[in-house]
């Protein structure tokens, strides 16, 4: 067994996980004051009986309410104008929707008790560093991705040729509760569960073969690619009535967010920051069109040199064995199994390709000047990146 290197393990949220927990919502949100800003999707949950239960369940516990709503990723101004307007008036945070929602939110609770626009704190252009001080968030997802209910940065995002996705980031930002309830999660469509349930699934793999993963981060993350394993289709193919799958989805995304918070991303992640910037695609679709392609090729670089990154290469074989349920009984056989299980999956659930969004060969040298390996065991040259876009254009 190899040695533990040093770690940290920063926190997790309070977790409130199983169908019915969205009946527990008011009251955990009258337990941090009067004053509730709720922030949600532009659609489904205020459609949905869900968001009239709360409201007056509210209002019965004595809590105020203001709302937001959020409809696609969340911009700093958006952030900036939300916050001008409630400064001071609000005791607690609660994003009920998908990564997008979760991420408004959690910007939004940071920046309430900040001076001056969140710009000033976004990872890459930051002039001031955030002291942690922020309004009490809690986060309930209603699709299984991103895992942002569990992760300390909140994706800001503005989109155009000279656009970014940056990143609000501290420990203190993790949610104070995540309240996951998969009932929530029956309505998400097939198209959005499958592009999400690849981005939680990209996330898993990605911190377990990480350089920063510990063996707290590694047995989260496993038990992750178990419910993964058993979850991913049946969530696609049945997810309006399958609750068990939504369950191991929604339980799958949550630990991804942990687990990411703590061992970082590798190269999938290191694209989709600036393929996000620069095209208006959804992240999990970034993530869910290259996870294949970029897994085959760490995974290919990896095994041309054996012996220096024999550790990573087990690992991969481990998420093969454990999202496949079987062996092959050889570490390069269950790798490729991975590789293999994830390639099947994009293909049956019809993650659509880059180029339906408009990239182009003419777009892969700005993405790539701007994209990097992250904490992926093997860099990848330039090269051997350019070839992952390419196969996905
Ligand atoms: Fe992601």
């Amino acid at each position: 067994m190899e040695t533990i290197e040093p770690f940290v393990f920063a926190r997790m949220p309070e977790i409130h996980f199983g169908p019915g927990k969205i009946r527990q919502l008011p009251n955990l949100i009258a337990q941090k004051g009067r004053k509730v800003l709720l922030v949600t999707g532009a659609k489904s949950f205020l459609r949905s009986p869900h968001y009239d239960q709360l409201t007056s369940s509210l209002a019965e516990n004595g809590v105020a309410i203001d709302h937001v709503s959020v409809s696609g990723e969340p911009s700093p101004r958006f952030v900036d104008d939300t916050v001008a307007r409630l400064r001071g008036t609000v005791d607690c945070v609660a994003a009920i929707g998908g990564g997008s929602v979760v991420d408004a939110g959690k910007a939004i609770s940071a920046m309430l008790l900040q001076e001056g626009s969140v710009t000033a704190f976004l990872e890459g252009m930051e002039t001031r560093k955030h002291d942690g001080r922020k309004v009490p968030f809690i986060a309930v997802p209603t699709s299984s991705g991103t895992g942002a209910e569990s992760t300390k940065n909140a994706v800001l995002s503005d989109i155009g040729p000279d656009g970014y996705k940056s990143s609000l980031r501290h420990d203190a930002f993790v949610p104070d509760i995540a309240l996951v309830d998969p009932e929530l999660i029956l309505t998400c469509p097939p198209d959005v569960t499958a592009a999400c349930g690849l981005d939680a699934l990209t996330q898993l793999i990605e911190a377990y073969v990480s350089t920063k993963a510990s063996p707290i981060t590694d047995a989260l993350a496993e038990s992750g690619l178990i419910r993964a394993a058993s979850g991913f289709l049946a969530a696609f193919e049945q997810g309006a009535t399958n609750r068990e799958a939504r369950s191991d989805m929604a339980y799958a995304a949550l630990i991804s967010g942990a687990v990411l918070a703590n061992a970082g991303l590798g190269v999938v992640h290191g694209f989709a920051g600036p393929i996000g910037g620069f095209h208006e695609i959804p992240h999990g679709v970034v993530c869910g069109t290259l996870v294949g392609a970029a897994t085959r090729a760490v995974v290919d670089a990896l095994i041309s040199d054996t012996g220096r990154y024999h550790a990573a290469l087990h690992k991969y074989a481990r998420a093969g064995a454990l999202l496949t349920g079987r062996t092959t009984g050889d570490v390069v056989g269950d790798s490729r199994l991975l590789v293999e299980t994830l390639e099947t999956w994009i293909e049956r659930t019809r993650i659509p390709r880059l180029g339906q969004f408009g990239v182009r060969e003419t777009d892969l040298d700005k993405i790539l000047d701007k994209s990097n390996n992250k904490n992926a065991p093997v860099q990848l040259s330039r090269e051997q990146m350019t070839g992952v876009l390419r196969s996905r254009l």
